[in-house]
């Protein structure tokens, strides 16, 4: 039943129409639990109240799957100005950037200026842009562009997804790269990804640690407290400086266990989607967690 539900909420979130409908309906659903509203403004509200509780943020100003060049540009601009933004408020954050908002499935070379002209920008502002991995047709071609710009950039770190089987030899070159850890979010084929539970967290646990004893920066993408508490005790027995890795969770998700670990001394940084493409962004939250569902549904009909 859970697998129905999850391929269920997937594939409405794959769904092209819906997501460009659903720019036309505006915010509904219950989506702004997840989202944190549609315009800078009052995304800056949230990141500014969440940086008073020691907590920095990475922003997602939400878009995929962009299929003409017009749209890809636009998106492009949008970021540029949420740079000033983050620079003129002198807010502690960061970016999330999906190549498929920047023109990916158009052509690769016109997402790698995209991104250049971004990370141009970033860099004079000394602000870190985080490239978030997409479902695996757009795997490689990720890793491409990443390559590509890091000829150029050290500001600009990469996704690893602990459900695909190459996912510790792809961070094994990914060394001297800042690198966030998460489970991943689309649906894949055997062929590529573990299809159990417990394989993914294994691998996740596993690939982490591998990270933790490593010198560069990690960032824990994850609201699984077992998979938390297990990093915890083991940074603990082997010394390891809290400066090399954060943990890292989605807005409006576990706000407690973000406080509580903020107030033990751990780096935590909440990533916040905002904007009018939250379709498939919230689908997958839907996916991920029937009891998300719940919540929506409580929020939107019974208060
Ligand atoms: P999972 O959903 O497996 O939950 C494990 C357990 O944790 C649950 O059984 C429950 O006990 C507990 N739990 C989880 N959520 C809870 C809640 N809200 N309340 C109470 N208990 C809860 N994916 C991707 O493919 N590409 C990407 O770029 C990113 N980026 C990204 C950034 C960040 C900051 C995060 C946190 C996640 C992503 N993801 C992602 C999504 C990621 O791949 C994954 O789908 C989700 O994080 C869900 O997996 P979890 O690790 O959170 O635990």
């Amino acid at each position: 039943m859970a697998n129905i539900t999850r391929d269920f909420f997937i594939g409405l979130s794959n769904n092209r129409f819906l997501n460009t409908q659903a720019k036309k309906w505006g915010f509904s659903l219950g989506a702004d639990k997840f989202v944190a509203g549609t315009t800078v403004d009052s995304v800056m509200e949230a990141v500014k109240a969440l940086n008073r509780q020691g907590i920095s943020c990475t922003l997602d100003n939400l878009g995929e799957f962009v299929s003409d060049k017009r749209e890809a540009s636009e998106a492009k601009d949008n970021i540029m100005t949420l740079l000033n933004t983050i620079y003129k408020e002198n807010v502690d954050c960061h970016l999330s950037v999906k190549l498929t908002q920047l023109g990916l499935d158009i052509d690769q070379a016109y997402c790698i200026e995209n991104m250049r002209e971004i990370l141009a920008k970033a860099s004079q502002y000394d602000i870190f842009v985080n490239i978030d991995m997409e479902d695996y047709s757009h795997y490689d071609q990720t890793l491409e562009v990443l390559d590509a710009l890091r000829n150029d950039y050290d500001h600009v770190g990469i996704v690893i997804q602990s459900y695909l089987y190459r996912a510790e030899d792809d961070m094994a070159k990914l060394k001297d790269v800042r690198v966030r850890i998460v489970k991943g979010a689309y649906k894949e084929s055997e062929e590529v990804a573990y299809p159990d539970k417990q394989a993914i967290d294994r691998n996740f646990l596993k690939l982490a640690k591998q990270r933790l004893l490593g010198d560069t920066f990690t960032s824990i993408g994850t609201h699984d407290h077992h998979i938390i508490h297990e990093l915890q005790a083991f940074v603990d027995e082997n010394h390891i400086d809290r400066d090399k890795f954060e943990f890292q969770m989605l807005y409006g998700f576990r706000n407690d266990m973000q406080n509580n670990l903020a107030h033990e001394g751990y780096h935590v940084c909440t990533y916040i989607p905002f904007g009018d493409d939250w379709f498939g962004y919230f689908m997958r939250r839907l996916a991920e967690r029937p009891q998300n569902m719940n919540l929506v549904l409580k929020d939107t009909f019974y208060t």
